[in-house]
């Protein structure tokens, strides 16, 4: 692998083989998230504890101050919207690697739709992207997207999923857990892989076992945005499921981690 690649990974993914990717790219087709209005606000108290960042050209621009040192991954597929939900899979890649450079990004994403109509655009946008990028040392990540689907998250489907990825020449692939046989996506994925949060969820604990879960079974770590930044105590939340990713920490420890943070007694994670 060469120098350029391997720096750039190396930024992404830390010393001890994990990483905490911050995911704040949803407006691309879901415009105003809930509390991602106003993304430069949504990060301002959570950045310091990620890894990475990774989102959208226009919202790294217009909301993230360039003297930031949090790498970048950026998203460059896109093109479609929910308010033609039935088309999601349709994303076209937005943004060249040109640009990811100009931006000095660290990574580039992008979704792939395996088993949806549009399987094959995607698939075939994968390689090409790979292709270029691996000709300027930045790593791809692929998103193994379900659009609307989200009842499509079972080990069967995500390991055929992320093995696909991997095989197109994905660096890192971003998945979802799931509870039974998560360790199976994994095994069959060359490249590290890393896991989605989906909608929120209804109590910390959840993220917090499912985090330990996939760690344990494997993943690399997370890209997580919602279950993260529309918490009503997002520094909590992420300072527990860093301590879940960096220092080992058990659900009930990070659940501890999380209520010790919201009620201002501070231990956390580094
Ligand atoms: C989808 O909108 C994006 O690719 C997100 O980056 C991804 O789904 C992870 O974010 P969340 O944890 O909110 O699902």
């Amino acid at each position: 692998m060469d120098w350029g690649m391997r720096n750039r990974l190396a930024q992404l993914i830390q010393p001890d083989g994990r990483a905490l990717f911050l995911p704040i790219d949803h407006g691309y087709f879901q415009g105003p998230t809930h509390k991602l209005e106003k993304p430069g606000e949504t990060i301002k108290p959570i950045l310091s504890y990620a890894d990475a960042i990774m989102l959208t050209r226009g919202i790294l621009r217009s909301s993230v101050d360039p003297t930031n040192t949090k790498p970048i991954i950026l998203r460059v597929s896109g093109g479609t919207s929910m308010a033609r939900k039935e088309e999601l899979d349709q994303e076209g890649i937005t943004t060249s690697v040109k640009e990811a450079i100009r931006l000095n990004a660290s990574a580039v994403s992008m979704s792939v739709f395996v088993g949806s109509p549009h399987e094959h655009e995607t698939l075939l946008n994968l390689s090409s992207l790979v292709n270029e990028c691996e000709e300027y040392g930045i790593p791809a990540m692929a998103v193994t997207a379900v659009g609307a689907e989200l009842e499509k998250r079972d080990a069967r489907y995500l390991a055929l999923a992320c093995r696909i990825a991997a095989e197109l020449g994905a660096r890192v692939v971003k998945t979802y857990y799931c509870k039974e046989g998560f360790e199976k996506v994994v095994k069959g994925c060359p490249v590290p892989v890393v896991m989605a949060g989906g909608p929120k969820v209804d109590t910390e604990l959840e993220v917090f076992e499912f985090v330990y879960d996939g760690i344990q079974k494997g993943s690399i770590g997370v890209n997580l945005g919602r279950n993260i930044w529309q918490s009503d105590y997002p520094v909590a939340m992420i300072r527990a499921i860093r301590s879940i990713i960096h220092e080992n920490a058990t659900p009930k420890e990070a659940q501890q981690i999380f209520e010790d943070v919201k009620s201002g007694k501070g231990r956390g994670a580094r």
